[in-house]
């Protein structure tokens, strides 16, 4: 995949005098059925986090408080998105490698998933997650 199939998604958002609430239904609001919900939090400041990329899982990462940036690359091109607010998510399709920085303070990041956990759909090296997305 390329990093212009990456893409931010608004997602509905219920505003009343008494706070906002926003949704997300698997297939719905996402483009994958949701199998597997894991947030990143308590990140210390200077930290980064990712560093991977997935052969087949998708992911849609949403800032629940506070913000932070996602790097993504394709081996070729690369983009950096901001995530600072909950009505929206940022949607990453399979081999895309994502680095996660800038955390600020107290922040949460939600991630949705389309797979449940497995260590053997990650490529942790960069330079053979490359060689394979560029050739594909
Ligand atoms: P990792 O995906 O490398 O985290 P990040 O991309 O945020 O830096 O996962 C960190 C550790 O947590 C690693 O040992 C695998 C484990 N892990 C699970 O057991 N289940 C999960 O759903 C996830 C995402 C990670």
């Amino acid at each position: 995949m390329k990093v212009s199939d990456c893409k931010i998604i608004d997602l509905p958002k219920i505003a009343e005098p008494s706070g906002n609430l926003t949704f997300i239904e698997s297939a719905r609001h996402v483009p994958f059925q949701i199998a597997r919900v894991y947030y990143l939090y308590d990140v210390p400041g200077g930290a980064e986090r990712g560093g991977h990329a997935h052969k087949v899982v998708e992911e849609f990462l949403v800032a629940m408080s506070g913000s932070f940036d996602v790097v993504l690359d394709d081996g070729r091109d690369k983009a950096r998105f901001h995530l600072n607010r909950s009505f929206y998510g940022l949607y990453i399709p399979r081999m895309i490698w994502r680095e996660l920085d800038n955390f600020s303070s107290g922040s949460v990041c939600l991630v949705l998933a389309s797979e449940y956990y497995d260590e053997s759909d990650y490529f942790r090296d960069y330079s053979e997650f490359q060689v394979v997305n560029v050739q594909s």
